[in-house]
Order: C-alpha cells, then sequence, then structure tokens
C-alpha cells in the first residue's frame, strides 16, 4: 500500500512574483480527474473525518496554512501546509481531518477519481475494521 508523503513541487523564483505548476503523472502519482478547494473556513472548524476506499489525493496549501491530519488506522500523523510549492499526497484508505485553517487559506485538493460518495467511509470504526484487515 502507498503511504504519504509531502511532495516538493517546482517553483520558479522571480522578483515578479514566483511560479509553481502540477503536471499529472509526474509531479504527482496519479492522473487528476478531479480539482476542488476549501475556503472560508471559519476559525476552529473541522474539514473531513472520512477516508476513502480507493480515492487517492494531493492537497496544496495554495494560501494561507492549516494542519491534515492522517490516520492509518493505528496512528495519526499530522502535516503542517503553509507553502504553495509543496503538498500532501494522500493514498488510500487513510482517515483524514483538516484543522486550524488560517484566515484566508485556500486549500486546493486534487483527486484520481470523479466524486462519488460510495468511495466515502465516514465511520472511523468501520474504517479501523476495515483498514486493520489489510
Ligand atoms: P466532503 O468531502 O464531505 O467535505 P469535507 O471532507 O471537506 O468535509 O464534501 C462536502 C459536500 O460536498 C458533500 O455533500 C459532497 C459534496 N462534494 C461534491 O459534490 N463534489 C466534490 O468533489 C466534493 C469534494 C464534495
Amino acid at each position: 500500500m502507498n503511504t504519504p508523503k509531502i511532495i516538493d513541487l517546482p517553483k520558479f523564483l522571480d522578483p515578479r512574483g514566483n511560479l509553481s505548476f502540477i503536471e499529472e503523472a509526474r509531479n504527482i502519482p496519479f492522473c487528476i480527474e478531479r480539482t476542488y478547494w476549501i475556503y472560508d473556513v471559519s476559525g476552529g472548524e473541522v474539514r473531513g473525518g472520512h477516508a476513502y476506499h480507493e480515492l487517492q489525493e494531493f492537497i496544496v496549501a495554495l494560501s494561507g496554512s492549516f494542519d491534515v491530519i492522517l490516520n492509518d488506522g493505528k496512528t495519526d500523523y499530522r502535516y503542517t501546509l503553509n507553502r504553495s510549492y509543496y503538498g500532501l499526497y494522500v493514498p488510500k484508505m487513510y482517515w483524514r481531518s483538516m484543522e486550524n485553517f488560517s484566515t484566508n487559506s485556500l486549500a486546493l485538493v486534487l483527486a484520481d477519481k470523479p466524486f462519488d460518495e460510495n468511495e466515502y467511509i465516514r465511520d472511523f470504526q468501520q474504517f479501523k475494521e476495515i483498514r486493520n484487515e489489510k
């Protein structure tokens, strides 16, 4: 099974302003089928709180900062995202939550599948049972 990892993105530093980019299957280990973003999060709110059966994601803090907490069925791993030139690869079957959003933060999420509610596991006990069977 794949493991989560921080992936550095290309960056072109320029006095006019910096530029980074993502090419599917090159800078991230999958092809992009869907892009969504999370914004206008009020202080103290928590997003996520689910896992996906097969879906993989890549999360970038395009603006501001937030924490992504991943759980592999046993242990929590916390990643603070606060730069737009790296992101977090989230493989399938990791419980993930997002919290500590700063004011005006913007989370970009790239996914390898279209939206499908059947991909979600929204019960943590059920997730742990399935995860620890594998
Ligand atoms: P959800 O993934 O539960 O949000 P989060 O994990 O950030 O807390 O999605 C919230 C709602 O948005 C849910 O009703 C499904 C809908 N949604 C879509 O229709 N398409 C999408 O691509 C996503 C990510 C969510």
